[in-house]
């Protein structure tokens, strides 16, 4: 029996990998580690990754239509198409068969399956629909819409393999207020800006104090607002605001499902450059460590946990049932389902 009784991959957008690991970027020098063709698990499958000759990134399923050799498993990149290692066959990056070695004439039905990738802020997304239906909805970029990108610091990226989780239960943790204090330790849970949903996008703003302790400051504490932006199950944005110590910080969490039983995250993090340059790696630092260490305090809740369809709330909890309603659309695999 299924740990949920909602489907394990929803419609929408999901992280299968960072720019920076997709070497191909024109004029760029690849970043250490970056592969021409990267292969990735994800809604039970394999799909590989690939720059076309501008650079656009694009996504296949990786069984050749041909006899089905793994496309990422030898397979290179040619003039912008993906060179299949078995016979040679070239595809674009729709998944149209462009060569063939010593054939003139293509078949029909010579072509790969194509994912809609995008790149945004830095991160390789694609669309997840079951029914092959198109994007009905776009992540977008915060680095655009905040503008001047040259004043954040470089991204940070922390990744967790294989958690015994679901999307929808990972981004539930945006709206449940009450285990901010319990199990990351924070006090005064207060909602500045309460939930706001508009089609594909969840918004909520929240206070809250955490102690200074660990910075040498016993008995000090210091109060954020966390404005949380969720646009689909797989792609939550966080920007949290710290008056007291004028920083302003921004967070990404991706959740994606690799099968029916496990998810990989990805945690991002970048901070508005201080007005004292010396100090922006110290703090930054110092930030990035506790997002990482406050995702992970969640890890034994998620992976241990049973999905109660109809929870027994109480008085402080958020709105939870709002953001499960909310959710309902991710599911809904065709126009009239999703009301
Ligand atoms: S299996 Fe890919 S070219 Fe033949
Ligand atoms: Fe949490």
């Amino acid at each position: 029996m299924s740990r949920y009784p909602f489907p394990s991959y929803p419609r929408g957008w999901f992280a299968l990998a960072l720019s920076h690991e997709l070497a191909g970027r024109p004029g760029e020098p690849a970043a250490e580690g970056a592969a021409t063709v990267l292969t990735r698990r994800a809604f039970g499958r394999d799909i590989v990754l690939f720059r076309g000759a501008d650079g656009t990134a694009h996504a296949l399923d990786a069984y050749c239509p041909h006899l089905g050799a793994h496309l990422g498993k030898g397979g290179c990149v040619v003039d912008g198409a993906l060179r299949c290692t078995f016979h040679g066959i070239r595809f674009d990056g729709e998944g149209n068969c462009v060569s063939i070695p010593h054939v003139t004439k293509v078949p029909p039905g010579m072509k790969a399956k194509a994912w809609q990738v995008r790149e945004v802020d830095g991160i390789l997304v694609v669309w997840f629909d079951p029914a092959g239906e198109p994007p009905s909805f776009e992540v977008p970029s915060y680095f655009d819409q905040r503008g001047e990108p040259e004043k954040w610091a470089p991204m940070q990226w922390h990744t967790w393999e294989k958690l015994h989780a679901h999307p929808q239960e990972t981004s539930e943790n945006s709206v449940d207020l009450a285990h901010f204090e319990t199990v990351h330790g924070y006090a005064g849970v207060d909602i500045v800006d309460p939930i706001d949903i508009t089609g594909d996008t969840l918004r909520i703003s929240y206070r809250m104090k955490r102690g200074l302790d660990n910075l040498g400051m016993p008995g000090q504490s210091v109060e954020s607002v966390f404005k949380v932006r969720v646009h689909g199950l797989g792609y939550s944005v966080v920007e949290v605001e710290t008056p007291t110590f004028g920083t302003e910080f921004r967070t990404y969490v991706l959740c994606t499902p690799i099968d029916e039983e496990t998810v990989i995250l990805r945690g991002g993090g970048t901070m508005k450059m201080l007005p004292d340059p010396n100090m922006n790696q110290l703090v930054n630092g110092l930030f990035f460590k506790g997002f990482v260490h406050d995702v992970e305090q969640d890890f034994h809740i998620w992976e241990n946990k049973a999905y109660f369809d109809r929870p027994v709330l109480a008085a402080n909890d958020g709105p939870i049932g709002p953001y499960r309603k909310w959710c309902r659309q991710f599911y809904a695999y065709s126009a009239e389902a999703a009301e």
